[in-house]
């Protein structure tokens, strides 16, 4: 038997840290993620390989269960794998082949998407016939368990896909929004450390907290005309909403010397929108060109680690 699944990796258009203070955001799935194949096997054992990062491991399991534990102060991305699997019963042994098809721990929520991809090919494959929302919901409790707190956009992004307006109330939004949304992506291979960041935004809040409030409010006026703009297909103002967006995160501290010159040389290759993406103090930016994309694109990977991508309107689905 062989079992295939892909989940998709998200980008944070709109909103980042203000939504951890209850300001709207917006979420795309993109159509970058990580494809599972799990073939079964007559025997009890478990073989791992994740690519590409050429992790790969045998184990057996014992009683039809993986005993694996693994070390909290070093977390990683085989952790989440182990997690799924703990989670189930199994008759015979598998092999699971992981290919991250993205950037590993740059924001893009690659963990998310190891784990809601791998829970679909395992599910399928012990028979549970689960909802997208059982999915999303053990996925955010193994995001948890991991991570020690998890904020549910990447485990939804993973499961539900499209662009997803997160309201004041945390209530997840779909947009309506037919076209493509076509985006470079751009890696600065610096990791940021998120709960460092937002600890770093908390700060300055405590600080500021006046100026900041007004920041936070400017940046929640963003995202929901960023929420209209989308509605209406208004790519120029989406663009110029995402600009100042970004002038807003460098003004709560969370920009870098190496973001910021990302975002300026993709302006000067012909990008209308540009900004960071995720916590920030690292990792990557996002590009909208929508008028010129490829030379964009082409200039921006001469000088980054860059991808091209559009939204993914599907979230976990196995592959045939
Ligand atoms: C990190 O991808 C996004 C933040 O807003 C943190 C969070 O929402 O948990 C910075």
């Amino acid at each position: 038997m062989k079992i295939k699944a892909f989940a998709p990796g998200k980008i944070i258009l709109f909103g980042e840290h203000t939504v951890v203070y209850n300001k709207p955001a917006i979420a795309v799935a993109i159509n970058r993620g990580v494809d599972v194949e799990l073939t079964s096997r007559d025997d009890d054992e478990v073989n791992i390989h994740i690519s590409p990062i050429n992790y790969s491991q045998k184990l057996v399991l014992t009683g039809g269960m993986l005993e694996y534990e693994y070390d909290s102060s070093n977390k990683r991305i085989s952790d989440y794998i182990y997690e799924v699997i703990n989670r189930f019963k199994f008759n015979h042994g598998f092999n699971l082949n992981v290919n991250i098809n993205m950037y590993l721990g740059a924001g893009l929520g690659s963990s998310a998407a190891v784990t809601v991809a791998v829970l679909k090919a395992i599910m399928l494959y012990t028979d549970n016939d689960a909802t997208l929302d059982e999915i999303a919901s053990i996925a955010r409790d193994i995001e948890i368990k991991i991570q020690g707190a998890a904020s549910p956009i990447d485990t939804a992004m993973s499961t539900y896909g499209g662009i997803i307006y997160i309201d004041e109330n945390s209530n997840l939004n779909p947009i309506n929004f037919d076209m493509q949304l076509p985006l470079i992506v751009s890696n600065c291979e610096i990791a940021g450390n998120t709960g460092e960041i937002v600890a770093s935004v908390r700060d300055k809040y405590n600080k500021h907290t006046p100026i900041m409030e007004s920041i936070f409010d400017a940046m929640a006026k963003i995202a929901t005309d960023a929420k209209m703009a989308l509605e209406c297909g208004n790519s120029m103002k989406l663009a110029e909403l995402m600009n100042m967006n970004q002038g807003l995160l460098d003004a709560i501290g969370v920009n870098t010397l190496e973001l910021s010159e990302m975002v300026y040389q993709s302006r000067k290759f012909g990008s209308e929108g540009s900004k960071l993406t995720g916590s920030g103090g690292g990792g990557c930016i996002i590009a909208y060109a929508p008028h010129d994309i490829d030379e964009v694109y082409l200039k921006l990977s001469q000088l980054y680690k860059t991808f091209k991508c559009e939204q993914s309107n599907s979230g976990v689905y196995a592959k045939i």
